[in-house]
């Protein structure tokens, strides 16, 4: 199944720190020998979430989430665990040499490849095209009439694709870029859907190309901005989707906006991409902006990796009010805070930046409103509060916004602001909260996907403690590991009596080296997650001694199991109406067990101080064994 040779990720693990990783991602605080952080993975207001840099481990004990580089960014961006792998490899510079395998996953990375280097070249293209390009010379004036010049164009790689759609088709068989591809990546489509003999159109003509690139820089998609009014379609014309390009997780400027977002703990989302880019070249570099679409559930996820509060700067017509209100919604209820940026009537960060400056800029952001604050004093600016009906209305729509955040300690904020503005108590708008959340929520509004659903169901595998001591010390301890590997029988007899002994026999047969943690996560990233919650839901390692603390605990579990068959045997032999011959057979399997019972008593000393039968015990045996030690 896996397409990545064990060595390969070892290498990527071992080659990667976590603590570095995770920083990266989200503000890590240093506690003791460990990181802190609140949680990525759930909402919370303390921290629960450590990273522990001996082991390159994380774990939330809020939410159970844990496990290794690899296992974080699986989390984090949502990644099957090559994807994770490979990105972890693109970061760290490992080489990785995949194993045949798979032919459509092949096929799949084949593909997104190939389109990939397609958008790269095709956006050095474009750019040559509108720095050198004769027939470019209007859209080389467009830029400088915007006041762009050829540093922000190389900076930005904008470019133009010629209005003669032949330049870029010869460019792209030069290249030896097959039209399928060219459909594949849309900056061709078909002229007949579904039949490529009918031939095929290039999508954007004529246009000011701008790259649109994922959050490590790679460019994904392109926009298109018309260079004059005659031209058909839209203002701007972007990318199709494609297995590169998901616009609602694709935020402009992110790859740049993402180290400062982290810096100053805020980002500022604009409504084009355009005033993304003069932000950043104004020195405002944690803006970004969504790609042609509305702010999603998505993006706010994307955002909260970086930071908890985001500044939102749409342009002040009705458009970009409500735009304003849906991306407020979505953010809330990731639990960001979101406060608005006033833009004078008419202009937007790029307008504003060329007409006032960037410290006017500055100060206007510095000025954001709270959304409420915003959203209220227009309403009471046009005269709303004053009309019995429409203050209704905005009890309504605010109730049904506080409802949605998920910061409880914010909302409670939010409400005296909301209720001071609307002239009624903060308890009538807490009591019609309450009432909002406590209505079933219909399926519509149900926006956690299936497998987000799937993903909250996911229980530990059952593992007995018993079981679960014996798989942490086969990870822990080569020799440990080695003895148990051995005890084929003993296990193969205890998997009909404790739960857990599959996980342990993975464990043995896949006998990760102890002795390197790269190794052992790995094999942890490899198990399914309800495996390594059962496993992260153990204590702790023994320190030493590790060989007598895997037979001791062996014998613990044979005594166990031995317990279990005997119960088992008395409760079939006490059942009413067995025939003689299954009697007979019980008894003797009776006598059987007690005579082992002995047999395990004088063999094993400390059965004496640990009977199993009222074993109750949290701590491990080979604690006391270590205790013991140490006192002697
Ligand atoms: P705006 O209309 O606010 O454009 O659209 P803008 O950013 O100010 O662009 P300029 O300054 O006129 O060049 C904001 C965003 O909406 C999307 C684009 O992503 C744009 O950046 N949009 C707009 C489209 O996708 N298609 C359109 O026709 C218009
Ligand atoms: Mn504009």
């Amino acid at each position: 199944m896996a397409q990545i040779p064990k060595e390969s990720i070892e290498k990527v693990l071992e080659s990667t720190d976590i603590v570095d990783l995770i920083g990266s991602y989200i503000q890590l605080k240093r506690a003791g020998s460990q990181f802190k952080a609140n949680c990525p993975f759930h909402h919370e207001k303390t921290p629960s979430f450590t990273v522990n840099p001996v082991r390159q481990t994380f774990h939330c004990f809020g939410c159970g989430k844990g496990g290794d580089a690899i296992a974080f960014v699986r989390e984090y961006e949502n990644l099957p665990f090559t994807d994770a792998v490979r990105k972890l490899a693109n970061r760290s510079g490992v080489l990785i040499i995949e194993e045949e395998s798979n032919p459509l996953a092949d096929q799949n990375r084949r593909v997104r490849g190939r389109l990939l280097d397609l958008h790269r070249e095709a956006a050095a293209f474009f750019y040559e095209q509108l720095l050198r390009n004769p027939d470019a010379a209007h859209a080389r004036s467009y830029m400088t009439s915007r006041g762009f010049g050829r540093e922000m164009a190389e900076r930005w790689t904008v470019g133009w694709m010629p209005r003669n759609p032949q330049v870029f088709l010869d460019w792209a068989r030069a290249r030896k870029f097959t039209g399928r591809e060219l459909v594949a990546s849309g900056l061709a489509g078909m002229k007949v859907d579904g039949n490529p003999r009918a031939g095929i159109f290039v999508r954007f003509n004529d246009r000011l190309m701008f790259s649109i690139r994922n959050e490590i820089g790679d460019v994904i998609a392109f926009s298109g901005r018309k260079l004059n009014e005659e031209q058909q379609g839209g203002k701007y014309i972007n990318s199709p989707e494609t297995p590169i390009f998901k616009k609602s997780n694709v935020l402009f400027a992110l790859d740049r906006a993402r180290a400062s977002m982290l810096k100053q703990k805020s980002a500022l989302l604009c409504e084009g991409q355009i005033d993304a880019i003069c932000c950043h070249e104004a020195g405002i570099d944690h803006a970004i902006a969504t790609c042609g679409t509305a702010c999603t559930q998505q993006h706010a996820r994307i955002l909260k990796r970086y930071t908890s509060s985001v500044v939102l700067c749409y342009d002040a017509d009705n458009a970009g009010i409500a735009a304003s209100e849906k991306a407020f919604r979505e953010l809330i209820a990731e639990g960001l805070s979101a406060k608005v940026v006033e833009m004078p009537a008419g202009d937007d960060p790029d307008t504003f930046l060329k007409n006032h400056g960037a410290d006017a800029f500055r100060e206007l952001i510095g000025n954001a409103k709270e959304y409420f604050d915003f959203k209220l004093s227009r309403a009471r600016a046009r005269g709303a509060l004053d009309s019995a009906a429409e203050r209704a209305i905005l009890v309504n729509d605010c109730v049904s916004l506080l409802a949605a955040m998920s910061d409880v300690v914010a909302r409670d904020y939010q409400i005296n602001l909301v209720a001071s503005y609307l002239q009624t108590s903060a308890s009538a708008l807490r009591e019609a909260i309450g009432k909002l959340l406590a209505q079933p929520r219909r399926p519509e509004f149900d926006r956690s996907t299936a497998n987000e659903k799937l993903a909250e169901k996911i229980e530990p595998t059952p593992v007995h403690q018993i079981v679960g001591w014996l798989c942490h010390l086969a990870l822990s301890s080569a020799t440990a590991q080695h003895f148990l590997a051995e005890q084929f029988e003993t296990l193969h007899e205890a998997n009909r009596w404790l739960e857990g002994i599959p996980l342990l026999e993975k464990i043995l047969a896949a006998a990760p080296d102890p002795a390197s943690h790269a190794a052992v996560n790995a094999f942890l990233g490899s198990l399914p997650e309800s495996d390594r919650l059962a496993l992260s839901a153990q204590g702790s390692v023994p320190s030493e001694d590790s060989i007598q603390a895997a037979e001791s605990t062996l014998a613990l579990l044979s005594s166990t199991v031995l317990q279990r068959r005997d119960s088992a045997v008395k409760a079939a032999l006490k059942e009413p109406g067995i025939s003689r011959e299954r009697m007979m057979e019980l008894l003797q399997e009776a006598k059987e067990i007690s005579s082992l019972m002995r047999g395990m008593g004088q063999r094993h000393e400390f059965d004496d101080e640990l009977p199993p039968a009222t074993f109750r015990e949290k701590a491990p045996p080979w604690k006391k064994w270590v205790d013991r030690k140490k006192g002697a």
